[in-house]
């Protein structure tokens, strides 16, 4: 079987690019239908680049195409809707379409309330619609491999966790003659109440959950806006505490010039340690107590299983950051035709993509080190 799906965003945009390719890599989805743009001529020019060739199905609004859409015969609709747009708009898109009875893929951040996601995922279980949100990240193969080592003990009892996620571009982006990105990304009606920890704190985040499977359970965080000129916050410190004694360090920044996309987490346990960095996203650095460091590479006959299989080349053959995108589509496509095939529902844990649970949580994180910074930079409970 294989599914359609439509689009909102993306005409002209950075991830809605990503998307079509990530969704359409293993051929389980086909873009069959979109809303790419509030620009007319932008959405056919889209349209056109990337083959949705019914003009029927190229809608000048989502309402329009989740209303059509929802009119046509079950054989013909679109299956999932990938939503792709700026951070404000996650939340009005998402509840129509879940309204209209479509499966969801959203960006982060999920919205720009806890409450909004909340009601979004109540909607999607009252519905039995998938929801997937897309934290890049988690869909590295040798992120799964890290995942699986903590699981099986080889780090033992994890005592500290170090994150970091500095990038540049958002100072050269808003010096540069015209940036639509680094314009919505600073305008808090766009982008919401925080600007850096939603946009690239809340990856870290969900990185250090999927290899340790923790969640911080208090935060304090100091959020600084540089240049002062702006009004969301582009640099953010937080120590975070993950329980049972572990603490923690997350840094982010979108002003750390130097540094492109260059998300790092280390994990260090009692008996060993893992580092891995988006530098190299095909290698893990493994530390066993008293031992030499050892480079964990993909496509490795040493890999677990479930690494094994997110892997697409072979060994020494870069995968990157369109293969990542691809496995956690792979995942949720593949959990979408089994449930129209009455094999599984929402509930079933087989299929390996971040939810619209994990969107909240990523929320419940943004939201308390916003408090946290506003309260000066005192520890507050991650609901
Ligand atoms: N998962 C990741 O790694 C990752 C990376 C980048 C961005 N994102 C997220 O993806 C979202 C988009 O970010 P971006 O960098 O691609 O932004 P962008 O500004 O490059 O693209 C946004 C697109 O949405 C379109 N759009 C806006 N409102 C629309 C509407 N009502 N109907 C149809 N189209 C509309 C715009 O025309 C544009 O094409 C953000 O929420 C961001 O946080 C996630």
């Amino acid at each position: 079987m294989k599914l359609k799906f439509g689009m909102v965003g993306g005409g002209g945009g950075f991830i809605g690019n990503v998307h079509r390719q990530g969704a359409q890599l293993d051929v389980l989805a086909v873009l069959t239908a979109g809303s790419f743009s509030r620009n007319d001529e932008k959405n056919k020019e889209t349209a056109a680049l990337w083959g949705v060739e019914d003009s029927n199905r190229i809608y000048s609004s989502y309402q329009e195409m989740a209303d059509t859409e929802a009119a046509l015969p079950e054989d013909i609709r679109i299956d999932f809707v990938s939503i792709v747009t700026p951070n404000n708009t996650h939340y009005p898109i998402a509840k129509y379409f879940l309204e209209k009875g479509f499966h969801i893929v959203c960006d982060k951040p999920l919205a720009l309330t806890s409450e909004q996601g909340e009601e979004l995922e109540k909607l999607s279980r009252e519905k039995g619609l998938l929801f997937g949100v897309t934290y890049t990240f988690t869909g590295y193969a040798i992120v799964k491999q890290a995942q699986e080592m903590v699981k099986s003990g080889m780090i033992g009892k994890i005592i500290n966790i170090q994150a970091e996620y500095p990038q540049e571009w958002l100072l050269v982006g808003l010096n540069a003659a015209h940036s639509d990105q680094a314009t919505w990304r600073m305008d808090p009606q766009v982008s919401g109440p925080s600007g850096c920890c939603a946009d690239i704190g809340s990856h870290a985040e969900s990185l250090i959950y999927k290899i340790t499977g923790l969640r911080p359970k208090r935060v304090i965080a100091k959020f600084d806006t540089i240049p002062k000129t702006l009004k969301l916050e582009t640099n953010v410190q937080i120590l975070a505490e993950y329980g049972d004694g572990i603490s923690g360090l997350i840094w982010t920044s979108q002003v750390a010039l130097g540094h492109e996309t260059e998300l790092r987490v280390r994990i260090y346990g009692e008996t060993g340690s893992l580092e891995w960095s988006h530098i190299k996203p095909w290698e893990l650095r493994y530390t066993k107590i008293n031992e030499p460091p050892q480079i964990y590479t993909t496509s490795r006959d040493y890999l677990f299983p479930s690494a094994q299989r997110l892997c697409r080349l072979p060994t020494g053959h870069i995968e990157g950051y369109y293969e990542a995108f691809g496995n956690i589509y792979r995942e949720y496509c593949t959990a979408l035709i089994a449930k129209k095939n009455g094999q599984d529902d929402q509930n079933d844990h087989r299929y390996d993509y971040p939810t619209v649970h994990d969107g909240i949580k990523g929320l419940y994180f943004v939201e308390a080190c916003i408090e946290s910074n506003g309260k000066n930079n005192t520890w507050v409970e991650v609901k």
